[in-house]
Parts: C-alpha cells; sequence; structure tokens
C-alpha cells in the first residue's frame, strides 16, 4: 500500500503489485491481472512467471467466472473446475480475485501454482482487500 500511495495509474499498480505479490508468495507460478477491454473480454496485463494466455473470454476459464460473477475464484485443483484454461499445463490450483472500481468489472488479479491447494481463504480476503484499497481511486 506504502509503495502505490498516491499513484493513479492502473497499469502502474498492476504492474507493482505483480512484482510486490511474486516475491511474497513463492508458491506462485504466475501472479498478474487481466484487464478488462470489452463487453466480455480479458486481455493479459502486467505479470510475472511463465507465459500467459493473451485473452479470456468471460465464458471461459477460471478467470472469465471470476470476471462474470465479480466473486473470488478459490479453486484447489484446478483439473476439477470445468473449462479450466492451461496457458501452462503444470497448473494445480489456482486463486483469481476482482478488480472492481467505480460500479465496473476492471480487471482480475490471477495467482496460479504449480502445487495442489496453494491458496487459502486468509489469503483471498486478503488480496481482496488490497485491490479493493489500491484501485479505489485508479484511472482504466
Ligand atoms: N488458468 C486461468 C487462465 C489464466 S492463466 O493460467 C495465466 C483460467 O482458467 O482462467
Amino acid at each position: 500500500r506504502a509503495v502505490v500511495a498516491g499513484e493513479r495509474d492502473a497499469v502502474a499498480i498492476q504492474a507493482t503489485l505483480a512484482c510486490l505479490l511474486w516475491e511474497t508468495l513463492p508458491q506462485a507460478s504466475w501472479c498478474g491481472f487481466y484487464r478488462r477491454v470489452g463487453e466480455r473480454t480479458l486481455a493479459v496485463g502486467p505479470y510475472q512467471g511463465t507465459m500467459g494466455c493473451l485473452r479470456i473470454d468471460f465464458e471461459r476459464g477460471v478467470c472469465g467466472a471470476c470476471a462474470r460473477t465479480r466473486e473470488i475464484q478459490l479453486v484447489p485443483d484446478v483439473s476439477l473446475f470445468p473449462g479450466h484454461i492451461a496457458c501452462d499445463d503444470r497448473t494445480r490450483s489456482e486463486l483469481v480475485v476482482p478488480v472492481v472500481s467505480g460500479g465496473e468489472l476492471r480487471a482480475v488479479l490471477d495467482l496460479d501454482s504449480h502445487h495442489l491447494d496453494a491458496f487459502d481463504r486468509a489469503e483471498a480476503a486478503l488480496l481482496q482487500r488490497l485491490v479493493e484499497d489500491v484501485f479505489a481511486d485508479a484511472s482504466f
């Protein structure tokens, strides 16, 4: 929060959070943002890790489910999630947090891991509060 305090540019904040979360969460194999670029489309934004898919439709995958419902998606075993998108076929678990600002779904924060059950509810809640705070006044 201190590092991005006063910054309003959404990409600058996303890039900085991707970097800091990557340094903080050693279980992550991918950490970053998909930005809403159309009515029902996400495009990859700042991230760290293995190469991600470039575009994700709202109807597809864990990120799409998060964008559609605006609810946290905590998936301990992606093989049990119908329609999971395997950008990296070593991915075993995933956490996706919605970024809502000004009443609009602006982006999702996506964390993937090569380990099963790598993220928990406490981390999910903490990340939700973090993105609510740091993007509250951001320009997208
Ligand atoms: N696994 C995600 C796609 C994004 S990447 O893995 C970086 C999904 O199903 O939404």
